[in-house]
């Protein structure tokens, strides 16, 4: 018989702890995001998936049934019954639901932005950080996906110039519960502020409205000391969903497609003509691409497998609550910015 590993879990109000197998996760709101963490968490190990809470009882029940969990009307009720939630509410129901579950000891995965606003992004980082033994993690979903982890270990020892992200998508489907800005830019930020410790050292953005009263399609550039270029583009807009990020550097130009999972690196060769000696044939070798293998996981797995394994071991997430609220004070300041040009045309 195989011994049982037990698992520092759950912290008491007293600071000891509760020892349990399995994390018990409940999932609140079962919108379009919701549904996918139920089937994330209904199928990975450690995780016992236990209920769901969303104010729509007919979806809530539906999902509850095709997971064959609990339905819980209120919030509470499904607090009482785990250790750890994923929100995936609107956004402007982030905070008061995260401190409500900080305040009832229950761990937290969050999704992105953090909250609506920079207030309530501070507070909940100050609650999370006087709460060390909870793991709060913010849905910053692109640092687990496979192809930035790779372009992560390409880009090491070369000297990046510039860099451009592109997040492209049709208007149909799109949230618009925020702007393109908070929904769709946010998330490339997120990777320019893992990438980056630094702050740039100036900053413009512009916007159009196209199809709501808000801005549908966001431009960026940024510059950082000495002399790298970062530009964002956030659109959706576009017929054609597009997920990538160009590097230049002095070494080789690099292509990461976000959503197709491939990256190429394209390098300089001498571009002499090579000369056959036998046959007489000249040709002149173009660059050469390497294709880098992308592992086919998905970014979402490894997020929720995160969160799990964090509050098994009470280790910090990759994504905390103050990298939650960095992300959130950049976007904002861009979103300002942009709100400033578009009132001057
Ligand atoms: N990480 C990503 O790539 C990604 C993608 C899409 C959305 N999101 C984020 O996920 C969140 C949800 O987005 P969505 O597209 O799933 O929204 P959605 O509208 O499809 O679903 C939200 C659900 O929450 C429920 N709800 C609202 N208030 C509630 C409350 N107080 N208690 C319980 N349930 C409540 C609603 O009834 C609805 O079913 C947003 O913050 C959004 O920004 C993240």
């Amino acid at each position: 018989m195989t011994a049982k590993r037990w698992f520092p879990n759950r912290p008491f109000c007293d600071g000891g702890w509760q020892y349990m197998e399995q994390v018990r996760i409940g999932v609140i709101g079962t919108g379009r995001m919701g549904q996918n963490h139920c089937r994330v968490f209904s199928n990975m190990r450690h995780a016992k998936f236990v209920g769901v809470c969303d104010v729509n009882g007919d979806l809530g029940k539906e999902i509850a049934r095709k997971y064959e969990v609990s339905y819980f009307r209120d919030v509470d009720s499904l607090i009482e019954n785990v250790d750890a939630v994923s929100i995936c509410t609107p956004t402007p129901q982030h905070y008061e639901l995260v401190m409500r579950c900080l305040d009832r000891n229950v761990h937290v995965m969050v999704e992105k932005p953090f909250t609506e606003t920079l207030e309530q992004a501070r507070a909940l980082k100050e609650a999370a950080e006087s709460k060390r033994k909870l793991v709060v993690q913010v849905g910053h979903i692109e640092k687990f996906n496979p192809t930035f982890i790779e372009l992560r270990k390409v880009l090491e020892g070369m000297t990046i110039l510039a860099m451009n992200f592109n997040r492209l998508s049709p208007f149909q489907g799109s949230n618009v519960d925020v702007d393109v800005v908070l929904d769709l830019m946010i998330h490339d930020i997120g990777l320019v502020v893992d990438l980056f410790e630094a702050e740039p050292i100036s900053m413009d953005a512009y916007g159009l409205s196209v199809f709501s009263d808000t801005i549908d399609h966001g431009l960026a550039v940024l510059r950082y000391d000495p002399g790298l270029l970062v530009s964002l583009t956030a659109s959706r807009v576009t017929e054609q969903k597009v997920r990538g990020i160009n590097v230049t550097s002095k070494e080789a130009y690099i292509e990461a497609d976000l959503l197709n999972k491939n990256i190429s690196v394209h390098r300089r060769t001498l571009g002499d003509y090579v000369n056959h000696k036998n046959s007489g044939v000249k040709y002149r070798q173009e660059s050469l691409i390497e294709r880098i293998v992308v592992p086919a996981m998905e970014p979402l797995f490894l997020e929720l497998q995160d969160f799990v394994n964090c509050v098994i071991e009470n280790k910090t997430p990759q994504v905390t609550a103050a990298d939650g609220y960095n992300a959130l004070r950049f976007v904002l300041l861009l979103r300002d910015k942009i709100l400033e040009t578009m009132k001057v045309q």
